[in-house]
């Protein structure tokens, strides 16, 4: 479900992207909610009550506190250090990789680990065999965009379908042999779709595409 615009940094225009899955229970997971509009919470609505909602990153907090207020039985999962950040949000669990959800025979976790920032955690929806990335796959529409903003996005490897993961993420690598792990889990998932947050998502030909754009430190 698409959410509002946003300015990344402040000036860097992202669109940006709720997942919603609609669990084996009747209830609905959503991951890095955007605002709840009355249109979406109808569409939401439709398809079930808002079990779980789920912080993928210590960035993404936007829609968790309003869609909370909405559905308070919502249990709150989030990324290992969102909490740090954001000590005003209640959360209920961290996403550490040991730990067991309700919805994890629908929904596998990954902690990517070794980044020097970001806490983000890759998720596959094994029903539908597909991947759920926030940040660290980006593939920013080039229609629309000013010439300035696609050159930008383009030298940062985000802009179009061929985006991978964001040069600014490439260069805050802290721990390599870790996020080499993390990858190559996700990797060995059992996947051909790609959702994510910011920009064209991929029906079929994800492994090979997820595999291209962690090639720099899978190595493969
Ligand atoms: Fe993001």
């Amino acid at each position: 479900m698409t959410g509002d615009d946003v300015r990344m940094y402040g000036i860097l225009p992202f669109t940006t992207r709720m997942t919603v899955v609609q669990l084996d229970s009747g209830g609905v997971w959503l991951h890095s909610p955007v605002r709840p509009t009355p249109e979406r919470r109808r569409a939401v609505d439709q398809l079930g009550p808002v079990e779980h909602l789920v912080a993928p990153n210590k960035i993404h907090s936007l829609g968790i506190t309003p869609w909370k207020a909405l559905y308070p039985s919502a249990t709150v999962w989030a990324s290992p250090a969102f909490n740090k950040r954001h000590p005003d949000i209640a959360v209920d669990a961290a996403l550490t990789n040991d730990v067991e959800a309700p919805w994890s025979g629908e929904i596998d976790h990954c902690v990517i680990d070794g980044h020097a920032v970001l806490d983000e955690v890759g998720f596959l929806h094994k029903p539908s065999k597909t991947v759920i990335i926030t940040d660290f796959i980006q593939k920013h529409e080039a229609a629309g965009e000013s010439w300035f903003w696609r050159g930008v996005k383009r030298m940062a490897g985000v802009l179009g379908k061929d985006g991978g993961v964001p040069v600014d993420i490439k260069l805050s690598v802290r721990d390599k042999t870790a996020m080499r792990r993390s990858m190559d889990t996700i990797l060995g998932w059992d996947f051909d779709n790609l959702v994510i947050a910011h920009g064209h998502c991929l029906r079929g030909g994800a492994k090979e595409d997820v595999s291209r754009a962690f090639d720099w430190i899978t190595g493969a």
